[in-house]
């Protein structure tokens, strides 16, 4: 199996220790609307994400920078908070209506996680919400209430040639990747694509609501972790533009990985890593999985394209770091060992490269070989 296999329905069986579906009905979640990030050095911080990638300042005091991208008409996509720990306080979704909030309560609580109301100011630019340390071990948020803010779509005498647009989606490091899928289509995600073998075992899946291919994913590792938070470009020059940008900055080993073309997703990309080591992709271009009958698209973990459509190896730096995620009190969550294959392990040999699609090395395909 090569070719990806398309269906039209989730093909990860829900595993025989998945989290019980609640019967209190899931939040209307709209889409993905902010991550909150711990941050250790917050002027380089600051220096990083606005001077050098161009995100708007909307408020800012001594402890926190809240920033938005040039589209966005909320207050915030990215609060950076000073701490002493690098890692990830919140995954925070909006939902449609205040009522949501009650229902994200009920639907929590049924599965005995903690849960807690924050009022209106609690964080700067948003009104009640909702946090809980899920059943994965992450911390999300759900809020309904917002100010509104600028958006800053026609300024064109403000925006840059990297112009990051829309905050586009989350990605999540978790040991058990059905068991995880299984909760989130509880909470009302939709798999639009997945990485898996042909034992079965399922390294990575892609889940939304919004109409495009991800609000967030779930990425086999040790975990809970956060892999990385994406931003969208309008455009791929974009991302040639950044990658300019950080070399004629003398910042270029900021650049983990790309920029290249998404197998999955379609989509243009760029890795990033912040001044504490958080991942950051710039993002462009994916498909809209918006019908009812949207194509489901499962990749073999053993073809190379999957990750990068053209072949091009993945950095095991890629595949081994992330970062933490905190419980309700502040505190890093500690991880749960990974127990099935690892996707590293199975598609970066000992050669360290990633061309491992079965019979290509007899084809005289394998990097390294002769043609
Ligand atoms: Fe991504």
């Amino acid at each position: 199996m090569t070719e990806p296999v398309v269906t039209d329905r989730n093909p990860i069986p829900a595993p025989a220790n998945r989290i019980p579906t609640p019967s209190s009905p899931a939040p209307d979640i709209v889409r993905c609307a902010y991550m909150e990030i711990v941050v250790t050095d917050l002027a380089a911080s600051r220096a990083f994400y606005v001077d050098v990638l161009g995100l708007v300042v909307t408020e800012e005091d001594d402890e926190a920078v809240y920033l938005r991208s040039f589209e966005e008409f909320i207050h915030h996509n990215l609060v950076l908070r000073k701490g002493p720990v690098a890692a990830v306080a919140a995954f925070s979704y909006r939902v449609r209506t205040p009522e949501d909030l009650d229902l994200a309560v009920a639907f929590y609580e049924e599965l005995g996680c903690r849960v807690e109301r924050r009022t209106s100011g609690w964080t700067k630019g948003i009104g009640d919400s909702v946090r809980v340390e899920d059943p994965l071990g992450f911390p999300y948020e759900f809020f309904h209430e917002v100010e509104h803010v600028e958006r800053l779509a026609w300024r064109y005498d403000l925006q840059t040639p990297g112009c990051l647009v829309r905050l586009d989606h989350f990605n999540q490091v978790t040991p058990d990747v059905p068991r995880a899928v299984a909760y989130m289509e509880d909470l009302g995600f939709r798999v639009t694509e997945d990485i898996q073998d042909e034992a079965g075992t399922t390294y990575a899946a892609w889940m939304r609501r919004k109409p495009t291919v991800h609000d967030t994913a779930m990425t086999g590792g040790d975990g809970p972790r956060m892999h990385h938070v994406a931003f969208a470009t309008h455009e791929k020059h974009n991302i040639i533009a950044i990658c300019d940008k950080l070399g004629a900055l003398r910042l270029s080993d900021h650049i983990e990985r790309g920029p290249g073309r998404h197998g999955v997703s379609n989509a243009f990309y760029l890795y990033l890593r912040d001044p504490d080591g958080h991942r950051i992709e710039i993002y462009t271009q994916d498909y809209w999985t918006g019908d009812p009958d949207n194509p489901v698209v499962t990749w073999d973990v053993h073809d190379n394209q999957r990750r990068d459509w053209w072949g091009n190896s993945v950095v095991p730096s890629w595949y081994t770091d992330a970062s933490l995620v905190l419980d309700l009190d502040g505190e890093p969550k500690p991880l749960v060992t990974r127990t099935d294959d690892s996707e590293m392990e199975v598609t970066i040999g000992a050669d360290g490269f990633s061309y491992t699609r079965e019979g290509d090395a007899a084809k005289g395909f394998k990097l390294g070989n002769t043609l």
